[in-house]
């Protein structure tokens, strides 16, 4: 068995978390075993490599020491919950994965994609996820709804050309690979939202069971 990898995606109140959720309820329901999880985090160890990389600092953090934060904390995640799931045949559902390095600390920080294709190499192997969903949505939309839950962690407290450069690097990505990528528009009615995900369900459903 080989387990099925799907990553959801998108900027800033988009919707992933939300709709993790609804599509994990979709998925139980045929009687799939289903792994919920995050990036960063998803460990103990993991989750508090993300409690740097949120925590707002007096010390700016160089764009390198977040980028290997971010593989540092996808390692374990990877050694600790993601391929020992895969390798028992569950679907793992997780909330941010690689596409939001290259968008983050590609797009939005500025580094060169050669070195994030050579850490998401050395940490990964061979590893991709099988199916991505990049919730889509205007960058306003976004930031008013991730503000109304409260105070701003370090990467919500960017300007508004950050996020620009975030959805565009997560648009590309998406559009380079629309085998690997659905994207949703996640500024639409969470209704809405929901119905687009029930119609990727059939596809998900044959690769999880193949
Ligand atoms: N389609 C939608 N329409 C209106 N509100 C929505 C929609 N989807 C999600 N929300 C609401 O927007 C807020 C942010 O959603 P959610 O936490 O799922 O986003 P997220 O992508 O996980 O954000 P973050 O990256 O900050 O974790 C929540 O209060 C959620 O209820
Ligand atoms: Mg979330």
């Amino acid at each position: 068995m080989s387990g099925l990898f799907i990553t959801l995606e998108g900027p800033e109140g988009a919707g992933k978390s939300t709709n993790r959720e609804y599509l994990a309820q979709r998925l139980r329901e045929q009687g799939l075993d289903v792994v919920l999880t995050r990036e960063p985090g998803g460990t103990p160890v993991a989750e508090q490599i993300r409690e740097l990389l949120l925590a707002p600092s007096d010390e700016s953090m160089a764009a390198d020491t977040e980028l290997l934060l971010m593989f540092a904390a996808r390692a374990q995640h990877l050694a600790k919950v993601i391929r020992p799931a895969l390798a028992r045949g569950a679907v793992v559902l997780c909330d941010r994965f690689t596409d939001a390095t290259y968008a983050y600390q590609g797009g939005g920080r500025g580094l060169p994609v050669e070195r994030i294709a050579m850490l998401e190499t050395f940490v990964q192997g061979d590893l991709r996820p099988d199916l991505t969903l990049v919730f889509d949505l205007p960058i306003e939309i976004g930031l008013s709804r991730a503000a109304a839950r409260g105070r701003l962690d370090r990467f919500e407290q960017e300007g508004t050309a950050f996020f620009e450069a975030v959805r565009h690097a997560y648009l590309a990505r998406a559009q380079a690979d629309p085998q690997r990528y659905s994207i949703l528009d996640a500024g639409q009615s969470l209704e809405a939202v929901q119905r687009d995900i029930d119609s990727l369900l059939p596809a998900m459903l044959e690769r999880a069971r193949g």
